[in-house]
């Protein structure tokens, strides 16, 4: 075929003409996509001026092609994108369970938090978890003001105009809520879903993986007149603000809901206990097939709204639900070959590169092997998984796959080895920048030991810093860090260099960035102002950014609470800096200790070891007190405090994190309700066994309204909360002159 790309828009044949639209058209949704929806993209300004140009000017030549078509609006309606919205109430994800015994450990991990006796009823709500995309509807007055998709969970998509178009979302409700916004799944039939692949064939354009993708991929069109063209429908299965509530239980609320006029699943079911619910879970399971739409497991809810309350939520996650999945589906193929990614913190991880198989309607061509004793059929205690079998390259693996997560190879068939396959030896240097790789005792993990040096471990920080609980900085993701880091001219190879970017850019004479393929003067503006808008950065973010192995965005946030500011935290460290090299030597004197005991055949004495060495190490008294402070905070470990020292003290990684710092604003921690509060700033202790509320649930509330919680009694210690079986913590309380209360003070202080 001719290459029409190079025929002037005067010289084509209708025929070609069409056959050109249809590309152009793809090419303009894929940029749109790439730009507004990935924040990456692929081509410069100038070409998508010239595509849309070109396009244009097809349907002016050819009228038909445009008229009633979905990309008659290609220009004005594709270029805006989807507004962003912030939720009002954040849209959550849901925990995984796989096993029975989940569902037992879900209903006991609830009583204990709730103080509940194993006998109290606790009833439980069971439905079918759609596998759709989740879809906010927020109605005013009665009336279907809004529609966001999750988006990150605090910012959706505004796709009001498309939402409208879906028959099962009402535009008006009567006896609603003044402010009522409905949760719930958009989805499609296999049915419908069948036809518009069918559709979509006919008419030369693209068919989808699966009825998910065909939903996802019609609510996000930008011309609201496609979503209109394709059948989608929605199950409400929850709420996010609301004016006035809908019941006093789950169960209720949803049947309100259908009073309201929404759709709701038929199969929603009330549950007594763990063993009800998995007779619900076995009769939806039984069903599935012939449902005529995606399910991927059973979601159960405490269905009285009190205790839902009480239950709260992790970061991500409701306490008060669990999503039981189905068993994940499998395939067979072969290993092509085992590749090795070196990861932010150094980690050698083996990659399966695998004949592509489909497994539950997704191509799947690699798989994650884990690390070296998987591959070689041991877990990290040495004992025997997969009765022992090793993974060879040529093999037939079983790939696995269980919803969103990575897929990895689960089985191997030896009857079908190849001969001559070898055992796969594992590298012992870093494959990015050839340092030594090393296994530390206790570790699962090979790591590359090269630091900063070793240019994929520097490249994955960037992208770490870059990501969304980091710096996330709109336009520059992973693709784009991978680009500046390979820059000659505008090199980004830290953190600090994204906020020297503008100037380097500036001074550069030849090599601007808006002169670049794939860059223009607009896109070049937007990620400078994105940069700088990023300069004034709250604490918690400026700690998960550093990627420090083991600081995730939980114990960011516990640390940025515990230290209060950047500067009050770095002191900390810098003064804990003996204590930590101690307990560092403390290490090595207890892995010599289990290898002397093992040696003489005697029981290591691992503890008087470990005193040993940090008392040899004699430390000043503000090194050990800071340290002591950073290991008591709640949340943080001593793996955790080792970790984040280790690279506090390392000169060339401090360096590197005080050349970021030196750029930023650092805001403290967003204060919590506190005004009023008794506890807030006050740091707290509990001990002993609590009899009305269960210790989590303890500290979360004393959290909320700004209190520390520690682990263990210092004199920085104001409140100790000591139940009864209270031990040595009450004791060095009572030694340090600190207030100690019972439970029910500690109620009536919090206000019950
Ligand atoms: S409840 C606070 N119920 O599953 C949690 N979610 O994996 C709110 N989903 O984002 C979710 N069916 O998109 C709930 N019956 C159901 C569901 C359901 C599907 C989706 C939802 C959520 C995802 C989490």
């Amino acid at each position: 075929m001719a290459d029409l790309a190079a025929v002037g828009v005067a010289d084509l044949a209708p025929e070609q003409a069409a056959a050109e639209w249809q590309r152009l058209a793809e090419a303009v949704s894929r940029a749109n996509r790439a730009y507004h929806t990935e924040d990456a993209p692929e081509i410069s300004d100038a070409e998508y001026d010239a595509l849309k140009r070109r396009l244009a000017a097809i349907e002016d030549r050819f009228p038909d092609l445009a008229a009633g078509s979905p990309t008659q609006q290609v220009g004005a309606a594709l270029a805006e994108g989807f507004a962003k919205v912030r939720h009002a109430a954040r849209m959550l994800s849901l925990e995984n369970a796989f096993e029975d015994a989940e569902v037992t450990e879900f209903d006991d991990r609830i009583r204990r938090y709730l103080n509940l006796a194993a006998d109290a009823p606790l009833a439980f709500t069971a439905e079918p978890k759609i596998d759709g995309l989740s879809l906010s509807l927020r109605y005013e007055d009665g009336t279907l003001v809004q529609a966001a998709t999750r988006g990150d969970g605090e910012m959706g998509e505004n796709v009001t105009a498309n939402a409208r178009t879906i028959a099962d979302i009402p535009q008006r409700l009567t006896g609603a809520p003044a402010v009522l916004e409905v949760r719930g799944e958009v989805y499609m039939s296999h049915a419908d879903f069948a036809a518009l692949n069918e559709r979509q064939a006919a008419a030369g354009g693209k068919t989808f993986a699966n009825p998910r993708n065909a939903a996802a991929g019609s609510l996000r069109q930008l011309d609201a007149a496609i979503t209109a063209a394709r059948p989608l429908r929605f199950f409400a299965y929850g709420w996010g603000e609301l004016s006035a509530p809908l019941a006093g239980t789950q169960s209720g609320a949803i049947a309100r809901l259908a009073e309201l006029g929404f759709r709701t699943n038929p199969l929603t079911r009330l549950c007594r206990s763990p063993a009800e619910m998995l007779d619900q879970y076995r009769a939806i399971e039984a069903g599935r097939a012939g449902l005529g739409y995606d399910i991927d497991g059973v979601v159960y809810k405490v269905d009285d709204l009190a205790l839902q309350a009480r239950l709260g939520f992790r970061s991500t996650t409701p306490r008060w639900a669990l999503a039981h999945k189905f068993p994940a589906e499998l395939a067979w193929t072969r290993l092509e070959a085992i590749d090795i990614q070196v990861g932010r913190t150094g980690a050698l991880s083996p990659v399966a590169r695998l004949t592509p198989v489909t497994v539950g309607g997704v191509v799947v061509s690699n798989a994650t092997l884990h690390n070296e004793d998987y591959i070689a059929g041991r877990d990290s205690r040495g004992a025997p998984i997969r009765g022992g079998k090793d993974i060879r390259i040529g093999d037939q693996v079983q790939v696995y796959r269980a919803g969103d997560v990575i897929p990895k190879v689960a089985d191997v068939d030896l009857t079908a080895r190849p001969d001559g396959a070898e055992p796969y030896a594992f590298p012992d240097r870093c494959p990015e920048c050839g340092s030594p790789a090393v296994r530390e005792e206790g570790d699962s993990v090979r790591r590359c030991s090269g630091g900063l040096i070793c240019p994929a471990q520097a490249v994955e920080k960037l992208k770490h810093a870059v990501s969304r609980g980091a710096f996330d900085i709109e336009g520059l993701g992973a693709k784009q860090v991978e680009m500046f880091f390979a820059d000659p001219a505008l090199p980004i190879r830290e953190p600090a260099d994204i906020f020297t970017l503008e100037a380097r850019d500036a001074a550069e004479p030849l090599r601007k960035l808006k002169n670049r393929e794939g860059w223009g003067e607009k896109s070049a503006t937007n990620l400078f102002r994105a940069i700088d808008e990023r300069r004034q950065i709250p604490l918690p973010r400026l700690i998960f950014a550093l990627g420090i192995r083991h600081v995730g965005e939980v114990a960011a946030q516990d640390l940025a609470r515990h230290y209060g500011s950047w500067e009050a935290m770095t002191a900390a460290l810098d003064r804990a800096r003996p204590a930590a090299l101690a307990h560092r030597a403390a290490d090595a004197a207890e892995q010599a200790e289990r290898a002397a005991a093992l040696a003489e055949g005697r029981r290591a004495r691992v503890s008087e070891a470990r005193a040993a060495a940090v008392a040899a190490a004699d430390l000043p008294a503000e090194a050990a007190a800071a340290w002591s402070d950073l290991v008591a905070t709640d949340g943080i470990g001593p793996v955790l405090a080792l970790s984040l020292s280790d690279a506090f003290a390392n000169p060339e990684e401090r360096a590197a994190i005080d050349r970021l710092a030196a750029h930023l604003t650092v805001t403290a921690p967003a204060a919590r309700q506190t005004a009023g509060s008794p506890i807030a700033g006050k740091t707290l202790v509990f001990t002993g066994t609590l009899e009305k509320m269960a210790r989590a649930e303890a500290k979360a509330r004393a959290e909320a309204m700004g209190a520390k919680v520690a682990g263990s009694v210092s004199a920085k210690t104001d409140l100790v909360i000591a139940g009864p079986g209270a031990g040595s913590k009450a004791a060095k309380a009572a030694e340090l002159g600190v207030e100690v209360i019972d439970e029910d003070a500690w109620l009536a202080l919090i206000g019950g």
